[in-house]
């Protein structure tokens, strides 16, 4: 093609972009400064978002949010909309839901190291899909574990430039640093959120298991800097399996090896240090946060009267346990696996009780995929297939389907998935829609109902290893805005992996 034309197509495409968007936002498009080029779907830094289900700290609404440069800077009633929202592009939203994005306080990427099994690019557009605008990444299962600065910078290096919502990073506590006061203080002076520390096996040979007078020494190091320690808590017990009866392809086996006594025990152990924890102990300023929560009988007591004691503890439990149960596992599919383990029916409901009650503080995915040969090898053996749940995407509409008959609402939701995680992870500037926050928002439609399945706008890298695969859920996410950049629409990412790392 001939200069000339090119200068043509280049005068006229932004034109007719820039009308037909103004038509689509029924709205007269003014000077506001474009966004940077391809992390938004949107032309713009300066416009509102209208709905009738807006979801604020005190009440839902029927207004819109008007966001500058990345920030809210105001949330109005519709009556005060007339006066307030001119000469600024408005998207309306209509009935669908407009709530802080999701953050995710628990999550493998697996980068860099084990790009095989996710990856920022794909975890990251998965969480974008989900309503997700903050993860918190896990310290291992990458290779190297994040257990320094330098391998904590290998992380942020890997994610710049390949994440499209914003990643934070946990700092592993292991016995090799656990004694070592500047090695966990250089961690945490790079930026590393807390520390994550495992009382049993990981799973991962570097990343080795704890015991009391580390996660203690940990502790110490955290209080200074007023950051969590996230604690798997499950303590390892000889489990007798007796001949016969212990077919490895039943779930019922698996589960034999990993009883709710293991996560009390651990419990138990736990809260001995935890009392460091109150105003006034020896670890004041540091917060201990146990992961995954399984167990809803004596292990929850345990939580419970510790919070009563005033230790500085919260919990949070997966979608997972909130949607399986164990009678229902089928033999023989290792998707489900995961530790600790999904356990009976009752146990079921009475997690969704403890997280209605408040008792279980928010929730968080605990997304740990791996390779699928992994996962789903060995014609369906549960004692050697990996453990972990593949779910990132799809964390919304599972919480809200499967609540839904325990009563479930909106502002629930806001609660577990943004407000409290905000809070574990020492972010003040997110997690609610407010004037003066981070313009992260989920936009999805609680009312609308799709089937899961692997060809269907999955982003994970392995959507057949998910459990939720074959699913019919309600609550399809609409449109997802990260630092005010829309990063999800439609089905469409931004072309632009524009996240911000976040680093204490
Ligand atoms: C702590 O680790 C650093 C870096 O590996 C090392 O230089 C230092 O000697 C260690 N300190 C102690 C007390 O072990
Ligand atoms: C997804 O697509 C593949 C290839 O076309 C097909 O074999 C598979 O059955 C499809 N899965 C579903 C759940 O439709
Ligand atoms: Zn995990």
């Amino acid at each position: 093609m001939e200069s000339g034309s090119w200068r043509f197509l280049l005068s006229v495409v932004p034109l007719i972009l820039y009308v037909f968007f103004a038509i689509y936002t029924n709205n007269v498009h003014t000077s506001s400064k474009p966004a940077i080029r391809g992390c938004s779907l949107l032309p713009h830094d300066h416009y509102w978002i209208a709905s009738k289900r807006i979801v604020t700290p005190h009440e839902i609404i029927f207004g819109a949010v008007e966001i500058n440069s990345g920030v809210i800077v105001s949330v109005i009633k519709e009556k005060d909309m007339p006066g307030k929202v001119k000469n600024v592009p408005l998207i309306d939203y209509g009935e669908a839901v407009v709530m802080p994005g999701l953050i995710d306080v628990h999550a493998h990427l697996d980068d860099p190291g084990r790009t095989e099994w996710e990856g920022f690019p794909s975890g990251t557009k998965a969480a974008a899909a989900g309503g997700i605008t903050t993860l918190i990444d896990m310290p291992l299962n990458s290779f190297p574990s994040t257990v320094s600065e330098e391998t904590l910078q290998l992380k942020i290096e890997a994610a710049k430039g390949s994440i499209y919502v914003n990643v934070g990073f946990w700092g592993g506590l292991v016995p090799e640093n656990a004694f070592n006061a500047s090695i966990l203080e250089n961690l945490l002076n790079a930026g590393a959120l807390g520390l994550k520390s495992f009382m049993c096996p990981s799973g991962i040979n570097d990343f080795p298991m704890t015991d009391a007078s580390h996660i203690k020494e940990g502790l110490s190091v955290l209080a200074k800097y007023k950051r969590p320690l996230l604690v798997h808590a499950e303590k390892q017990q000889e489990v007798e399996l007796k001949d016969g009866s212990d077919d490895p392809r039943l779930y019922s086996t698996y589960l034999k090896t990993r009883p709710a006594s293991m996560e009390e025990t651990a419990i138990r152990e736990l809260l001995t240090i935890s009392k460091d924890t109150k105003i006034g102990g020896v670890a004041e300023g540091a917060h201990l946060h146990v992961v995954h929560l399984s167990d809803s009988r004596s292990s929850l007591e345990l939580i419970k009267e510790a919070k009563v004691n005033g230790d500085s503890i919260t919990v949070e439990t997966c979608p997972h346990y909130l949607a399986f149960s164990a009678e229902a596992i089928p033999d023989g599919d290792t998707r489900f696996k995961c530790a600790p383990p999904i356990r009976d029916a009752p146990n079921k409901e009475k997690l969704w009780e403890a997280l209605m009650d408040g008792d279980i503080d928010m929730l968080s995915s605990d997304h740990s995929p791996s390779a699928p040969e992994l996962k789903l090898f060995a014609e369906g053996d549960f004692l050697r297939a990996w453990g972990g749940i593949s779910s990132l995407q799809f964390v919304l509409p599972v919480t809200w389907s499967y609540g839904l008959k325990y009563g479930v609402t909106l502002e629930k939701l806001v609660s577990w998935w943004s407000e409290k995680p905000a809070k574990l992870a020492g972010q003040d500037l997110k997690g609610a829609i407010e004037s003066g926050k981070h313009a992260d928002i989920a936009v999805w439609e609680p009312e609308e109902e799709f089937d899961l399945d692997e060809n269907h706008s999955v982003h994970v890298k392995h959507p057949s290893i998910s459990a939720y695969m074959g699913s019919r859920l309600a609550g399809k996410v609409l449109a997802t805005f990260v630092n005010g950049n829309l990063v999800f629409e439609d089905g469409k990412h931004a072309p632009g992996a524009c996240g911000t790392t976040i680093l204490a």
